[in-house]
């Protein structure tokens, strides 16, 4: 049987210098973001996925209040309080990210109407919470802008917390 030539290892040292550190916020303070270019009506994609990231956020608020007074049967109660303390929060979630955004960009964004979610079930309001988890974590690994990165942290979580009492409270 040939020998298999095992390959030397590098030298010490090398391999843990290999190893990039994760850095999750600059070092130091950038100089001042460029604004996003316009590309057309509406503006860059990453000024419409913030607008529209936002009218989802109100139109969720809607599809979750209502969702909170459909609600009934078993385990009802805690649904309802938990989709109460969702929807108290999510218009000032969606406030602080287009004034975040527009300030940081320097520009207004064009928010276009889109017709809001009919959520029947605890279960459909579990489904739309992943998908505006989803969006908002896409969302994220396009912004330039830390400190919105930062706030949008603070929806997910929200979100995690009102998902976990609707799937596991009663
Ligand atoms: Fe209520």
């Amino acid at each position: 049987m040939a020998t298999r030539m095992l390959k030397r290892p590098d030298a010490p040292g090398t391999a843990i210098n290999k190893i990039e550190s994760i850095v999750t916020q600059p070092k130091s303070e950038p100089a001042k973001p460029e604004p996003t270019p316009n590309t057309g009506v509406g503006g860059s994609s990453l000024d419409n996925m913030v607008a529209a990231c936002a009218s989802e956020l109100m139109n969720a608020r809607t599809s979750f209040h209502k969702l909170h007074l459909k609600v009934t049967g078993d385990g009802s109660f805690s649904a309802h309080t938990a989709l109460n303390e969702l929807y108290d929060a999510i218009p000032e979630f969606a406030d602080t990210l287009v004034e975040g955004y527009q300030g940081a960009a320097e520009k207004i964004l064009k928010y276009n109407e889109v017709p809001s979610r009919t959520l029947d079930t605890v279960a459909d309001g579990v489904g739309y919470i992943r998908d505006i988890y989803a969006i908002i974590n896409k969302l994220q690994g396009m912004l330039p802008y830390s400190e919105i990165v930062n706030n949008l942290d603070l929806v997910k979580d929200a979100l995690n917390s009102a998902k976990y009492k609707l799937l596991f409270l009663k």
